[in-house]
């Protein structure tokens, strides 16, 4: 029986791996994160498509059939020629899915002023994914991007609750409402942002729905699966979960407490 491969470059992926099994308990998991390579948000689009190749195979080795790639800098740079190019020949039953597709559904249902805001990695900004891919689902949309390059480190560093990130955290909201004040809903496109929730809230206008992807990428692999019956007959029940690092298994196991409740049993993988 097969298992969901969860891609993130990291840690963060750990958010959207834990709304996704809140939902869907039943199934069999293996999380990758490619720690010894993060961050994947300040790389080209060759080396983030390459890197992140090879952590899709490498899931597809370890008994995944589908693979979420809640790396949003992976989903903007890599998810489409993995699609188009690769899959057909590795495997066209395997399937390989990202996060921006279904942000950019649920952002369409919830702006009343169609005007959004996206905060994300450079690389994301960058790639314009998701103008264009809420541009292609909703063309009456106003979309405003902000890159948020410190954010990242902040949380990875354990400082997102502490007073020093009220300066990045101020500065990059500020930096957004700026292009749009009618902006009355924004996707946090990167899997550590969930982290610094409280402190956007502080600062951005009250109004101002956030939506997270955890939630959003959860309902949209539920639907998937109703509609995809002979992927989901393939996929087993043991409600196992496996997680693999590129990293040393103990550094991830002490700093994926920040994103993930619980103690994690972590096996460390070299990508060939
Ligand atoms: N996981 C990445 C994302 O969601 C952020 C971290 C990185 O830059 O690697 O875009």
């Amino acid at each position: 029986m097969k298992k969901i491969g969860i891609f993130d470059s990291g840690y963060g992926g750990l958010t959207v791996f834990e709304a996704i099994r809140k939902r869907l308990p039943q199934y069999d998991y293996v999380y990758l994160g490619d720690n010894a390579r993060t961050p994947y948000g300040t790389r080209s689009f060759d080396v983030v498509y390459d890197y992140t190749l090879q952590s899709v195979k490498t899931l597809f080795e370890l008994g995944a059939e589908l693979v979420i790639l809640a790396c949003n800098t992976a989903s903007a740079k890599a998810l489409r020629n993995i699609q188009q190019f690769d899959l057909p020949k590795i495997d066209p039953h395997k399937r390989v899915l990202g996060v921006i597709r279904p942000s950019a559904e649920a952002v369409g249902r919830y702006t009343k002023s169609r005007n959004v805001g996206v905060f994300g990695t450079q690389g994301t900004v960058d790639s314009m994914s998701y103008p264009i891919e809420i541009q292609k689902l909703w063309g009456d949309i106003k979309v405003f991007q902000q890159p948020c390059p410190m954010w990242v480190p902040i949380v990875e560093n354990g400082e997102y609750a502490n007073d020093g990130a009220d300066f990045f955290v101020e500065k990059y909201v500020r930096n957004l409402m700026d292009q749009s004040p009618d902006i009355d809903t924004v996707i946090l496109a990167c899997t550590h942002y969930p982290m610094l929730l409280p402190k956007i809230r502080k600062y951005i206008p009250q109004n101002v729905k956030i939506l997270s992807q955890g939630e959003i990428v959860a309902d949209s692999l539920e639907e998937y699966l109703r509609r995809h019956p002979e992927m989901e007959n393939c996929l087993g029940r043991d409600k196992s979960v496996r997680f693999f690092t590129t990293e040393s298994s103990q550094k991830f196991s002490s700093t994926a407490s920040i994103f993930f409740d619980g103690k994690l049993d972590v096996e460390s993988i070299q990508m060939r």
